[in-house]
């Protein structure tokens, strides 16, 4: 996507070094962060300097890349894959980007690990990029459907919660793919954005939809439901960290009331993924995907950057109040409308999922 006119995608190599938007600055500022040890990618990844399940994915490819550039042993690959695997709990593409690293590089001579490496996260990162579009494709087309039902140049009203956008992944985003596809295609959108306290993701979803000049509005994350019972959503369309085989899936905390309260006014609820987040080994969202509990200073404490130009936070509770802050939930395949993925759409279900990935089936 594009930043004031030149075109960008989250995660670059560029003349042997790695590039990152550093997603701590917006929407405030837009800074490009160069990474190059395995801590700093560790620490991109734990502190969210970049974020999203598909982004964090690449990133973690990128990281083996640079490790086997430095040290191409069998000590150092394991090194690599063990502290970037623990940076994260929840999404799968970390795992999933990293086994593939393994699997790619292990068997190889050490001379020819680290060109193999770069040119697998760059596979990664290409393959995400083609994913999303393909995603924005096959959702574009649900919202066409909507748009036909609708007197000529009434908006699309869509809900999404958190930021499964462009900066989420390489390009594009998940559920915005469908949403900038079809504000290309000339269909009037109106997006509903969720806040996602406590770190904000909506603003990013804001600072996405307003640079491509999509109206929408942020709004708290419990509005939604009253947004839906009084008709002004037609469709939620929203992420997922971890996809199970049977179609459960878990996204930003939030997500889950957002589903309910779209079953409670039958509002579509779709949720928009690249394959690399199906957990084809699990079955049970809610009884086996891990849940991080993150830093509870994120909700005690509002935080962002400051007029003076460096990060900071604000206490908005009682100092000393104990809080929780778990960063994900599940909402099981029951209360999704429909899975829209690389390959076109199909039903939150085990039979919905193998249909459209034969050679992977349900687990
Ligand atoms: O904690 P984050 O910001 O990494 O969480 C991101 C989300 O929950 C997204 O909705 C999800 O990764 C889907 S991304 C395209």
């Amino acid at each position: 996507m594009k930043v004031d006119g030149k075109p960008f995608r989250s995660i670059w190599d560029e003349d042997g070094a790695v590039r990152i938007i550093d997603q701590r600055w917006l929407p405030h500022d837009f800074r490009i962060a160069r990474i190059e040890t395995l801590d700093d990618f560790a620490t991109a990844i734990r502190n969210m300097w970049v974020r999203g399940a598909p982004l964090i994915g690449a990133t973690a490819a990128y990281g083996v890349a640079r490790q086997m550039a430095r040290d191409p042993s069998d000590a150092a690959l394991s090194e690599a894959c063990a502290v970037l695997n623990a940076t994260r709990p929840t999404a799968i593409n970390l795992a999933w980007a990293l086994d593939r690293c393994r699997a790619a590089v292990a068997p190889l001579p050490a001379g020819d690990r680290a060109d193999a490496a770069l040119t697998l996260a760059r596979r990664i990162a290409d393959d995400d990029v083609e994913c999303n579009r393909l995603i924005g494709v096959h959702g574009l087309n649900l919202i066409r459907r909507i748009a036909a039902r609708k007197p000529r140049g009434e908006p699309v009203r869509l809900l999404t919660h958190c930021n499964a956008g462009w900066i989420a992944t390489v390009d594009w985003g998940t559920a915005t793919s469908p949403m900038y596809q079809a504000a290309d295609a000339g269909i009037p959108l109106h997006v509903w954005v969720d806040e996602t306290r406590p770190r904000s993701q909506g603003a990013l979803t804001a600072w996405e939809l307003g640079a491509h000049g999509i109206p929408h509005t942020f709004v708290t994350d419990n509005a939604g439901g009253h947004l839906m019972q009084k008709g002004l959503v037609d469709m939620v369309i929203t992420g997922t960290d971890r996809t199970t085989a049977r179609g459960d899936v878990c996204n930003k905390i939030g997500t889950y009331l957002k589903a309910l309260a779209a079953g409670d006014n039958d509002v579509p609820f779709y949720v928009a993924l690249p394959s690399s987040t199906i957990d084809w080994t699990m079955t049970d969202g809610l009884r086996d995907i891990p849940i991080e509990d993150r830093d509870p200073r994120e909700v005690t404490h509002v935080q962002g950057a400051l007029d003076d130009g460096t990060l900071g936070r604000v206490r908005v509770t009682p100092e000393g109040t104990p809080a929780g802050n778990p960063a994900f939930d599940v909402t099981p395949a029951r209360l999704v409308t429909g899975l829209i993925t690389e390959r076109g759409l199909c039903d939150a279900s085990a039979e919905g999922l193998a249909g459209l990935f034969p050679a992977r089936g349900a687990a």
